[in-house]
C-alpha cells in the first residue's frame, strides 16, 4: 500500500480538505509530532471510525519545548511514519517551523484552568505552547474531530477546555492510552530507554492500578505516600508527582467522595525519560 502524500503548506492542506468537504466527506484530524507508535495508529484508526478521511499532522512543535529539554534530539522519523500511515491515513500535514511560525510571529493561546498545576508546574510555557499549536492545527485544518490519547490526560482536558472556550467547531476525541503487553503506556520517548530501564518502567503501571484501587477504600494521603515510596524503591525518581485530582479542572483532591470522578496522575524520571501515566480511580 502506498504512503499518503504529504503536504506542508496550509494552503495545499485546505486546498484537500475542501475537495473532500465538497463531495460530504467528513474529516478527523490526528496532531502528532511524529515518531509514530501504535498508539497514533489507534488514534488514526478511530479517526477513521468518524469520518471517511484522516489527517495527520506530523510537526515537532519548538514551543512547547523548554531550552532544557529533547527538542533537538526529539526523534524525526518522516519515511518511516509515513510508511507507518499506508492504507490508514489519507494524507500527513508537515509544515516547517517557519510555515507554522513566520518571522514575527506573535500570538500565544494560555488556558488557564486545567493548564495550572501538574505538567504546567514542572513544564513553565509547555500547555501554552501546545494550546497555541493545536489552535492552528485546528483552524488550518478546519476537521469535524480530533483525536487524542489519554496518555497525555492533562494536555487532553488543556484542549478540550480551549476548543471548548473559544468555541471552535471541533469535536476533541479522546482515546483510551494504548499500552505494551507489560501495561506501559506507548510514549516515543520509551525509545530513549535501557533495556534495564524499560524492566523498571513497566512497573509504573502496575504501582498505579494498586494505588487506583486502594484510594477509595483507605485515607488518600496515607495510599499515595506509600504509592511514592514503592517507586521510588523501584528506581524512579524524582518522582515529580503522586496525584488525584477532579478529572477535567485537574484540580487535587485530598478527599474523594463517593461516586465522584477522580483522577490519578504520576510523572516519574526513569533515567533520560520523564514517564507520565494516569488512571481513573
Ligand atoms: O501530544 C503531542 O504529540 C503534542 O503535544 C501535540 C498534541 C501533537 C501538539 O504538538
Amino acid at each position: 500500500m502506498q504512503p499518503p502524500d504529504t503536504v506542508r503548506t496550509v494552503a495545499e492542506l485546505r486546498a484537500r480538505v475542501a475537495a473532500w468537504r465538497a463531495a460530504g466527506e467528513r474529516i478527523a484530524l490526528v496532531p502528532t509530532m511524529g515518531a509514530l507508535h501504535e498508539g497514533h495508529l489507534a488514534l488514526v484508526r478511530a479517526g477513521r471510525e468518524r469520518a471517511e478521511r484522516a489527517v495527520v499532522s506530523i510537526f515537532v512543535n519548538p514551543k512547547q519545548f523548554a531550552p532544557t529539554e529533547d527538542f533537538d534530539a526529539y526523534p524525526r522519523v518522516a519515511e518511516k511514519d509515513r510508511a507507518a500511515l499506508a492504507g490508514l491515513a489519507d494524507l500527513v500535514f508537515a509544515p516547517g517551523v517557519n510555515d507554522m511560525y513566520p518571522p514575527g510571529f506573535a500570538t500565544e493561546v494560555t488556558v488557564a484552568g486545567p493548564s495550572g498545576g501538574f505538567e504546567g508546574a514542572a513544564r513553565p510555557g509547555h500547555f501554552a505552547g501546545v494550546a497555541t499549536v493545536v489552535a492552528k492545527l485546528l483552524i488550518q485544518c478546519a476537521p469535524d474531530c480530533a483525536m487524542f490519547g489519554e496518555k497525555d490526560w492533562q494536555q487532553l482536558q488543556v484542549v478540550t477546555r480551549m476548543a471548548r472556550d473559544l468555541d471552535l467547531p471541533v469535536e476533541i476525541v479522546p482515546h483510551p492510552t494504548v499500552r505494551d503487553e507489560a501495561g506501559l503506556a506507548l510514549s516515543s520517548r520509551n525509545a530513549y530507554l535501557s533495556p534495564e530501564q524499560l524492566a523498571i518502567a513497566r512497573k509504573l503501571n502496575v504501582v498505579l492500578s494498586r494505588v487506583a484501587g486502594e484510594l477509595r477504600v483507605r485515607p488518600v494521603a496515607e495510599v499515595l505516600a506509600e504509592g511514592r515510596a514503592e517507586l521510588e524503591r523501584l528506581g524512579f525518581g524524582p518522582i515529580d508527582y503522586l496525584a488525584v485530582a477532579e478529572p477535567e479542572s485537574l484540580t487535587p483532591l485530598d478527599v474523594l467522595a463517593p461516586g465522584r470522578p477522580a483522577r490519578l496522575l504520576a510523572a516519574a524520571r526513569l533515567g533520560p525519560v520523564r514517564l507520565l501515566d494516569n488512571m481513573a480511580v
